[in-house]
């Protein structure tokens, strides 16, 4: 057994004449916070579906907890454990917050469900657990205040909050986040982040795709690059930010 969560082989995308992913090995490592980065197009969302399996791979190979995942559907591998965000939100406008937590929350629940049909006290107890999660995460968000109003109601940002606190909903083991600050708000940003390094904390892998890179160095325990598909640098923060090919494909000169 080796002590990645995730590993990726040889996994491959084009659309038409254009290759949008050709990782050859990817792996994350247990209790990381790893960032992924690179210029607009680098393929990173496209690898994240693919991760995911919201979008087939035309080849390659991705294990999960050592178990061949390559052809799960998306939603066996939340039951997983492996959860997604969407760079845009994917909130349900017409839901309250606490109607979204609780539909991201039952979803993944079914079996406790049907079982305790047949147990009311269990029921009872299943529904005050999901009750009691839903408001310890949206309090732990900032967001139990905004428990009763609708999902169209939120800021841009608050809509991001819902949305990670919608993935938490599902018990993620490992949790991929697509630019969870773009159009956040600086003080906001500061509290996600510190929100994700306490998740991180508490046992959670976190997979990041962002593009704010004082927020990217200051969390990520590993930085990989991604450029034209492919992945072109693979450390450190440190080694990464001064890295000539990683300068050149996405950082530019410091003194530009
Ligand atoms: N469904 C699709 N059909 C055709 N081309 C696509 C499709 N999805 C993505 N692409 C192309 O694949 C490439 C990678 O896109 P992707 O969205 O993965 O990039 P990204 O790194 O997430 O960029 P950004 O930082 O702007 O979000 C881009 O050139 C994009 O235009
Ligand atoms: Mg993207």
């Amino acid at each position: 057994m080796s002590n990645n969560i995730l590993s990726v082989n040889s996994l491959t995308k084009s659309f038409g004449g254009l290759e949008a992913v050709n990782v050859e090995n990817f792996q994350i490592n247990s209790n990381e916070i790893t960032s992924l980065i690179g210029p607009n197009g680098a393929g990173k969302t496209t690898f994240f579906d693919l991760i995911t399996r919201f979008q087939d791979a035309d080849s390659g190979s991705i294990f999960f907890k050592n178990k061949n995942v390559s052809k799960t559907n998306s939603y066996m591998l939340a039951r997983l454990g492996m959860v997604r965000t969407f760079q845009l939100t994917r909130v349900f406008d017409r839901m309250t917050v606490y109607e979204n937590m609780q539909f991201a929350g039952s979803s993944i629940k079914n079996e406790g469900f049907l079982n305790s049909l047949f147990n009311k006290t269990s029921l009872r107890k299943d529904e005050g657990n999901l009750i009691e999660k839903i408001d310890d995460t949206l309090k732990m968000l900032n967001l139990y205040e905004m428990r009763n109003a609708y999902a169209r109601e939120l800021s841009g940002g608050q809509k991001k909050l819902l949305e990670l606190g919608r993935s938490l909903m599902k018990d993620p083991e490992i949790l991929l986040l697509d630019e969870p600050l773009a159009g956040v708000n600086p003080k906001l940003a500061d509290n996600i982040l510190e929100i994700i390094t306490n998740l991180n904390a508490k046992g959670i892998n976190i997979l990041m795709v962002e593009h704010n890179i004082n927020a990217v160095m200051k969390i990520s325990d590993r930085v990989v690059v991604m450029a034209e598909g492919k992945i072109i640098s693979d450390g450190k923060p440190d080694f990464v930010r001064s890295d000539k090919k990683v300068i050149e494909a996405y950082l530019g000169s410091s003194d530009e």
